[in-house]
């Protein structure tokens, strides 16, 4: 963990304050750390972790070496106009979904353009982040894109066709794990569980199921194997969401976020 500049959190919104946190988190020193948003009360709310909160997006630009840009798609190319005169060859990494390389660099000629996809366990470094270059970035940028990336969780670089479908599996999946905690819980205390008890139960199985992928490298359908026995309460439970054609709804989800993204994208 090299790098020594500065980071600018250009949106202060719930992506911007998430990666604001887990770049905290990870130790990156708060006065290394720029945020600027249009909203005072963000800011204030960010200014109380010991960062640098600016209004003034110019004032960010002008103090960061590497600066992310959290605004909605659909302000994307309004806030490139308002900056381009000042980001020369400094590094931008993009994470709104949906915007591709070619028109951020179209925008802004000389940048070191990275479009990233994280999500939103970023602030709690558990983040999911999948992470494409363009064209003037050399190795050097590449390599402090990914270590600045996984400060905030697992960062894997992908060809940038990739984007979208990471949108729908990991930038908008943490929502479908939520539903997944919310509907379990919920039965769980309709069943008389206190609610507390259950969600920490809950929460706590998601958490471990994930851990226990990617700590065993045993493949989803081997550590199902391991849970399932014959005729046992667990086929039972998996009969249920079959019935209901939870698995193929899964996938739809996955698409029509990523589809969503395209859109988004104008
Ligand atoms: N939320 C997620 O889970 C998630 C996951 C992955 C990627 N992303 C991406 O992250 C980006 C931000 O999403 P979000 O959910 O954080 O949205 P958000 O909560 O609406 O945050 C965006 C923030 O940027 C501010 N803003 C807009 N234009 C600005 C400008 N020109 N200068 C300064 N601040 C400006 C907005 O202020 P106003 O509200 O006043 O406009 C708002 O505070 C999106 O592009 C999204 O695709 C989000």
């Amino acid at each position: 963990m090299g790098w020594k500049g500065k980071i600018g959190v250009l949106g202060a919104g719930r992506m911007g304050s998430a990666l604001v946190k887990g770049f905290l988190g990870s130790g990156f020193p708060a006065k290394d750390i720029l945020v600027s948003d249009k909203d005072e009360a963000r800011l204030r709310h960010l200014a109380r972790e010991g960062v640098r909160a600016v209004s003034d997006n110019l004032e960010l630009v002008k103090g960061a070496d590497a600066i992310f840009v959290a605004v909605k798609p659909g302000d994307v190319r309004r806030t490139l106009d308002e900056i381009k005169g000042l980001i020369g060859s400094k590094l931008i990494v993009s994470v709104a979904a949906g915007v591709p390389i070619r028109k951020l660099e179209e925008k802004l000629e000389k940048a070191k353009v990275i479009r990233a996809m994280p999500n939103l366990p970023c602030q709690v470094r558990e983040g999911a982040i999948a992470y494409s270059r363009g064209k003037l970035v050399s190795g050097e940028d590449a390599r402090v894109a990914g270590e600045l990336l996984g400060r905030l969780g697992v960062a894997v670089e992908l060809s940038e066709d990739m984007l979208d479908v990471a949108t729908g599996l990991s930038g908008s999946g943490p929502a479908y794990f939520y539903l997944a905690i919310d509907a379990l819980t919920k039965a769980a205390v309709e069943d008389g569980m206190p609610r507390e008890v259950a969600l920490k139960l809950a929460a706590q199985t998601a958490k471990g199921a994930g851990e226990t992928l990617l700590k065993t490298g045993a493949t989803p359908q081997e550590l199902i194997d391991a849970v399932r026995s014959p005729k046992g309460t667990t086929e039972r439970g998996l009969e249920a969401l079959e019935k209901r054609g939870v698995a193929k709804a899964f996938g739809e989800a996955l698409r029509a976020a990523a589809k969503r993204a395209r859109e988004l994208a104008g």
